[in-house]
């Protein structure tokens, strides 16, 4: 690619915004994510059952209210919540009112009982669950000069980059306040490095749009229950050179601003806890919430093979799929930001 046709030279928030949802990005193509990567909603059924559950359990901590919302935040093409509709006990199911929220048009054979919306209901009493959305949510990328001060990068239509002016601003204190360049941890490995040699080419994503986008969804709660579910990581462990990366057809590849593929970066969830300030807060694994919600990866007794082998065969695939959901290294390592609003700890019985 030429220069001129590369483009412009942009911060990765704009040419990211641009490539995921501007005019033939990637999330307005018919195939939809599923057709590049499986989450957690493709990876089993086991997980709509999960999320039913929960919202079973936030349906009695509410007093099994006449109308329940259940609201799926990015939902992609509409797969967990048809799960969900299909997973809960038929009482629940038509005191519940479902709400998809997609920038993608809605597919022309979901359920009639789903509304799709392009923004969440402006009042929800119930639960709004936010699988791998926030991953989604274009941020700044900065990175340590020769110098030893951070600066924005920016990048071309074909993934070249170059350092741009110095993180200022909000921007600058979000990295100040959640992800200081220039200190190592020891949960990094390292020591606090000195001197500008040490710390260049570390890497930040500045979160600050996604605290804001999640603030301002988990604001429209008015009592219920908000779960933001994402590749996370916290203030004691940010990895050094940051995450962004991209995904097409199943295989991680150089985040390329083109449409061409997926941009995703890890989510510093402990500062989008904070945006919210709210006492009923838990951060945890998907390992740990999915066990509180019933699903183990347990395998079935042996004896079971030769006195019912076809019961045995479908638990063992079920165990199968729970032991993904809930692998270390993988999907189990999810981060859940759980956040009450006006309700007891759901997750805690
Ligand atoms: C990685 S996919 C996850 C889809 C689904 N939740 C799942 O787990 O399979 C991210 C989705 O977020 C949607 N999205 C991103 N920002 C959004 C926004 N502000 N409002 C609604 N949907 C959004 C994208 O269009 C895309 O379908």
């Amino acid at each position: 690619m030429t220069a001129e046709a590369a483009g412009e030279w942009r911060g990765w928030r704009a040419a990211a915004e641009s490539a995921l949802y501007g005019p033939g990005g990637f999330y307005r193509r018919p195939e939809g994510p599923a057709g590049h990567f499986r989450t957690s909603v493709h990876a089993s059924p086991l997980f709509a059952g999960a999320v039913a559950r929960l919202l079973c359990r936030v349906d009695e901590a509410l007093g099994r209210p006449a109308s329940l919302d259940l609201v799926d935040m990015a939902a992609g093409r509409g797969e967990l919540i048809t799960g969900v509709l299909a997973a809960l006990p038929a009482e629940v199911a038509a005191r519940t009112r479902a709400y998809a929220v997609e920038i993608a048009d809605r597919p022309h054979t979901l359920d009639h009982r789903i509304e799709w919306l392009r923004e969440p209901p402006p009042r929800i009493t119930g639960l709004l669950f936010a699988n791998e959305w926030l991953d989604n949510v274009p941020v700044e990328v900065a990175e340590v000069d020769s110098g030893g001060v951070p600066r924005l990068v920016l990048v071309r239509r074909d993934g070249v980059e170059r350092l741009g002016e110095p993180v200022a601003g909000a921007e600058a204190e979000w990295l100040a306040r959640w992800w200081p360049l220039g200190a190592v941890d020891g949960a990094q490995g390292g020591e606090a490095l000195e001197g500008p040699e040490g710390i260049e080419g570390l890497r930040a994503e500045i979160g600050l749009p996604r605290d804001e986008a999640w603030a301002s969804v988990v604001a429209a709660v008015d009592r219920g229950l908000a779960v933001a579910v994402d590749y996370a990581h916290t203030a004691r462990q940010r990895p050094p050179f940051g995450t962004l990366t991209g995904f097409r057809e199943g295989r991680e590849t150089a985040p390329v601003p083109d449409g061409s593929c997926d941009i995703t970066a890890h989510v510093a969830l402990d500062a989008c806890a904070a945006a919210c300030a709210l006492p009923g807060t838990r951060l945890l694994s998907q390992r740990d919430a999915l066990r509180a919600l019933g699903i183990t990866g347990e395998r079935p007794p042996l004896e079971l093979a030769s006195t019912r082998p076809a019961e045995y065969v479908r638990a063992l695939a079920t165990a199968g799929e729970a032991a993904e959901l809930t692998a270390t290294g993988g999907l189990g390592d999810f981060g859940w930001l759980v956040q009450s609003v006006g309700i007891p700890d759901v997750l805690a019985k």
